[in-house]
């Protein structure tokens, strides 16, 4: 593979092989030119999700329901991308469609939608379970967090024949349920459920569905079910780093290959309906 010649943007300033292997990852993986809407981005993955996205040289829209953690994730990707454009955010709540559809509007054309709204409240036994939150948590996860955003930026890149790219965030309960979570356990298999339905669906017109399965990273939904007020883990907290072969949380900036790799139309072009886990060996279940 040679690197591009003439017009060609340098990547970098190493010697010619390694250029060379940098212009080779920087048209695999570049997403210059490119717009992406990041639902949740006011939250902590989401945040760092549309970091790797901007450094990427995509321009990034952020939507969220809280205004405050909007501007200071804006600030911060700025800052981190050293970057004083490209990035917006609107607020906008993702349990409303009519909200959704003016906040298509307003972003312009984009083709890349990731969607990482979503969370959990709370824990229980079955039996005590308060279905108020139980509603609230399958709302937040399977409609706001994923069928809604599809269905609305999916009908729009269809009607502009738009070969966009979704990126679900599914869980390691999409694949066993963790204890207690009774509502998320259902909603993030239903996450997991909807991408391959819909990469299907979404296949004729070059739309490509998938999703990330992050394991345990501290976000604000589970950090008093991890963590204590001083730092310290809960017996949950334990729980999930004993079953991890890694033996720790994972930290944010190691989704962000994830992110890039199903981002990307060349190295992921015939990737569609897949779940990729980033998990510390969370699902191995051997003994
Ligand atoms: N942190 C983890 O360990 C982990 C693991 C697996 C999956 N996930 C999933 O990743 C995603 C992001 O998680 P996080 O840890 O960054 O959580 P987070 O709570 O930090 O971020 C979620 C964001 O969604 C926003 N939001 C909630 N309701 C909304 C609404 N109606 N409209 C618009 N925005 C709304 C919140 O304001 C918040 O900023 C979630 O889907 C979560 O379930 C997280």
């Amino acid at each position: 593979m040679t690197a591009k010649k003439s017009g060609a943007k340098k990547c970098c300033d190493a010697p010619a092989a390694t250029a060379s292997a940098c212009d080779y990852l920087c048209n695999m993986f570049s997403l210059v030119g490119k717009k992406a809407v990041v639902t949740g981005g006011g939250g902590v993955l989401g945040t760092d999700m549309a970091c790797a996205l901007a450094r990427a040289g995509a321009q990034v829209v952020l939507w969220d329901v809280r205004e405050d953690a909007l501007a200071a994730s804006a600030a911060r990707i700025k800052k981190d991308c050293g970057c004083t454009e490209g990035i917006e955010y609107r607020k906008v709540d993702l349990m409303n469609e009519a909200e959704m559809v003016a906040a298509i509007d307003a972003a312009g054309d984009f083709q890349i939608l990731l969607n990482a709204c979503g969370g959990n409240k709370g824990k229980a036994p079955l039996v005590e379970q308060d279905m108020e939150t139980f509603r609230f948590v399958m709302k937040l996860n399977v409609e706001a967090g994923c069928f809604l955003p599809m269905k609305v930026v999916g009908k729009r890149w269809i009607e502009k024949k738009t070969p966009g790219c979704i990126i679900n965030i599914a869980s390691m309960s999409s694949y066993v349920p963790l204890s207690g979570v009774w509502a998320y356990d259902a909603a993030k298999a239903a996450v997991k459920n909807l991408t391959e339905g819909a990469a299907k669906e979404f296949a004729p017109y070059g739309i490509r569905v998938n999703a990330i399965a992050p394991g345990f990273f501290i976000g604000e939904q589970n950090r008093r079910l991890l963590t204590n007020e001083d730092g310290s883990l809960t017996d949950r907290g334990k729980a999930v780093i004993a079953h991890t072969p890694f033996g720790r949380f994972g930290e944010a900036n190691e989704l962000m290959g994830a992110v890039l790799y199903l981002a990307s139309g060349q190295a992921a072009g015939f990737v569609t309906g897949i779940t990729v886990p980033v998990d510390g060996g969370y699902l191995v279940q051997n003994i």
